[in-house]
């Protein structure tokens, strides 16, 4: 272990520092954005996905390990956590002010974001040189992670960080080679997590549930509202945010906000739905994940494993984007459940194949969600 990336305990002084910097950063980046063109949205977005500084030292390293757990997905991008670090721990809580009460009443994807975000700051922390230890909340409202000194540990999963996104076209329809499905099928899991993989001959079926899921959401104007919500309809409206679904990640193109809200709020389930068909039958695959019960642990153990998969299928050049409808509606959930012919609990559905990418979403920066 070099002197540069030996890990470092983080003090409550470190911490009260770095959100002293990003506020001012924040403040200035405020004054920048009156004045800046909208059109430097990609700048951004490169600059939020700069690769990790290694040399960083101290609440730089912290700074570091942060912005990439934040680089993490979240449902429509809500971003729904915060961090406090102190004395060798970071702890991450949910932020209840960014749930989604009607998509996600029990905040089972809310706690399944944390998992992801975990995800990464662990795959950070051991490119720094530290051995994390979690503790996951079974007792407490939050998830703990002690940072204790390593061997710093890089692999293709970290590297992908950066890259892994949500690529929500359709895909060119190849199939998958077996050293891809042996790859994939090597995954390490969780206690508990268990990945259901469909083949392309398996991908009607579950597209038959992805309409069913669609019929029911984009019938329902709470569940619409709520998305247009985190719509963010042009690069203005993103940047200012700095959160939520900008058009373009969806390939959809910008617009005024009253033009997109009309739009969305228009929408008919049945053309929803067979867009989404037609995405899923697009891919090579797709995979369920589930978890032997329904509970923060679980729920962040979910994340865990997705984000892993997420980023193994980044390493090997593929994208994937989620359908998850059917787990959403609890009437089809019923149905997704009893279609793996268990008892365990589908948690997400993914799928994957081959695309070019596509823009990238914004985060906000460490300094918002940091508390002190
Ligand atoms: C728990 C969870 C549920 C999600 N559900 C959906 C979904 O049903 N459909 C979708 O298109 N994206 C879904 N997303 C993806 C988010 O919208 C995406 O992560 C976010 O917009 C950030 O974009 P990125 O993943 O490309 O960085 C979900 C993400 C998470 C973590």
């Amino acid at each position: 272990m070099t002197q540069e990336n030996s890990p470092q305990k983080f003090s409550r002084r470190d911490v009260l520092k770095l959100i002293g910097v990003s506020a001012v950063a924040i403040t200035a980046g405020a004054v920048l954005d009156t004045t800046r063109p909208w059109q430097n949205y990609s700048s951004e977005t490169a600059w939020l996905a700069r690769p990790l500084d290694l040399q960083a030292q101290g609440e730089d390293m912290l700074q570091e390990i942060l912005r990439y757990a934040t680089l993490a997905p979240s449902g429509h991008n809500t971003q729904p956590w915060k961090f406090a670090a102190s004395s060798g721990h970071i702890r991450i809580s949910p932020d209840l002010e960014r749930a989604l009460p009607v998509v996600d009443p029990d905040h089972r994807e809310l706690w399944i974001s944390l998992g992801c975000a975990l995800e990464n700051l662990l795959l950070a922390a051991r490119a720094c040189g530290y051995a994390p230890q979690v503790t996951y909340p079974d007792t407490a409202a939050w998830i703990d992670v002690a940072l204790q000194p390593g061997n710093p540990s890089q692999d293709e999963l970290f590297a992908a960080i950066p890259q892994r996104q949500n690529t929500r076209c359709e895909y060119d329809g190849q199939a998958l080679t077996a050293s891809e499905w042996t790859q994939l099928r090597a995954l390490p899991l969780e206690q508990g997590i268990r990945l259901h993989y469909f083949d392309q001959t398996g991908l009607s079926a579950l597209a038959d549930l992805v309409t069913q899921g669609n019929l029911s959401q984009y019938a329902d104007t709470a569940f619409l509202r709520e998305l247009v919500f985190w719509l963010r309809f042009n690069k203005k409206e993103a940047l200012l945010a700095q959160d939520g679904l900008f058009s373009r990640c969806s390939g959809n193109p910008e617009v005024p906000h009253w033009l997109g809200k009309l739009f969305v709020m228009s929408t008919q389930p049945g053309q929803q739905a067979a867009a989404d068909a037609q995405k899923l039958l697009s891919s090579s695959g797709a995979v369920i994940l589930t978890s032997s019960d329904d509970s923060p642990s679980a729920w962040v153990r979910t994340g865990q494993v997705y984000e892993r998969l997420a980023l193994r299928l980044t390493s090997l050049n593929l994208r994937s984007s989620f359908l998850n409808q059917p787990i959403e509606v609890a009437q089809v959930r019923g149905q997704v459940q009893k279609s793996l012919e268990g008892t365990a609990m589908p948690q997400l559905l993914l799928r994957f194949g081959h695309a070019a990418p596509m823009p990238r979403s914004l985060r906000r920066p460490v300094a918002a969600v940091v508390q002190g």
